[in-house]
């Protein structure tokens, strides 16, 4: 009974109205001479390169990080965002074709960032480069058993495959390249191979799949370059350099059409207040200062051409990139995540324990 009376009175010193959680605060009507941001991308990244920005120019950047909701957010408050920082063609592809987003024309722009990571009518930039790699088990895979997507299907690979969701925006910009190289049928196809070797149900980061093959659960998985740096150089979770340790980079489809490569990127909202200024921030996102930053802190690839890569990257060696418009890769996302539902990717037998 005491214990009953003790919850109530903890209850009723709840307040009424939950705070907002962290990343789910909207921007408010910025002042002259300021940038309104919304940014999926993280804070340690982003902010001491806009700390940069505002000691350089003056323009201060109101900035909201948020994980999700976005174009609701837009959508919700027009007229209040200026710009906008994200990753994946596939979540600026959305915007997009939401028409919340305004053509840009800007030489420096045009200048830095080469035309195949830009849409083609200014809509959005791409301002880091990536790609979508193999990471294979240095102990359990010959080098010849794995060096392309297509591999992934060989009857030798059963049960040892792992991946994030078939419905992650990687993995379905992944899938629409596919598409916008061999077509629908061929994609489905090759989407039923993958499924046939996984060794469990998708699911997990793409760190979770490094993970899985350290711990012996598969022998290939599918990840974002960066994740390789992070894992490599993790200080704080030590654990993560023993999965680096244990799996090699494969950049698939080198004798072909090359990695699949995708980008961060900015775009600029409709009805921006702060136009001018948003428009110099991309200007200098693109620029030295904050492509190098991008490349050491992130280890992404930097769009602007001579900015090097980090020496990490660098140690992984050259590689081809596909180098298809992502403006095509794009228009095929949607059917790209139709054939992970028809194929019911998702949905492997087997168990995902971890
Ligand atoms: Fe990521």
């Amino acid at each position: 009974m005491k214990k009953f009376i003790v919850c109530l009175g903890l209850i009723a010193l709840l307040p009424l109205v939950p705070p907002p959680a962290a990343g789910e605060a909207n921007l408010k009507e910025a002042s002259p001479g300021e940038v309104n941001l919304y940014s999926y991308r993280q804070p340690f990244l982003i902010k001491p390169m806009l700390d940069e920005f505002t000691k350089r120019t003056g323009i201060r950047v109101n900035t909201v990080f948020a994980k999700k909701g976005v174009l609701e957010k837009i959508k919700a408050t027009p007229g209040v965002a200026d710009a906008v920082l994200t990753s994946d063609v596939g979540r600026l592809n959305d915007m997009s074709e939401a028409g919340v987003l305004l053509p840009v024309k800007s030489d420096i722009l045009e200048k830095n960032i080469p035309v195949q990571f830009r849409h083609p009518g200014g809509l959005w930039f791409g301002l880091t480069m990536r790609a979508r790699i193999l990471f294979v088990s240095k102990k359990r895979v010959k080098q010849a058993e794995a060096t392309s997507y297509e591999d992934l299907t060989k009857p030798g690979l059963r049960g040892r495959v792992c991946i994030r969701s078939g419905k992650h925006v990687y993995n379905i910009s992944l899938i629409a390249s596919i598409i916008a190289h061999k077509g629908e049928a061929a994609t489905r196809i090759w989407l039923e191979g993958v499924k046939a070797n996984l060794a469990r149900k998708p699911g997990g980061n793409d760190r979770a799949q490094a993970k899985a093959i350290y711990s012996g659960q598969c022998d290939i998985g599918i990840g974002n370059t960066y994740y390789m740096g992070k894992m490599q150089t993790n200080r704080k979770k030590r654990a993560q350099r023993k999965w680096a340790a244990s799996i090699r980079i494969v950049f698939p489809n080198q004798a072909g059409r090359g990695a699949h490569v995708n980008i961060s990127g900015a775009a600029i909202i409709r009805g921006a207040k702060n136009r001018t200024n948003a428009v110099k921030l991309i200007e200098f996102l693109s620029g030295d200062f904050a492509q190098k930053f991008y490349a050491d802190q992130n280890f992404e690839y930097p769009v602007k051409p001579g900015v090097p890569v980090s020496p990490i990257v660098k140690s992984w060696g050259d590689f081809k990139a596909d180098t298809i418009s992502l403006t095509t890769v794009a228009k095929h996302r949607r059917a790209a995540s139709k054939l992970v539902d028809l194929v019911d990717f998702n949905n492997s037998t087997k168990s995902s324990n971890n």
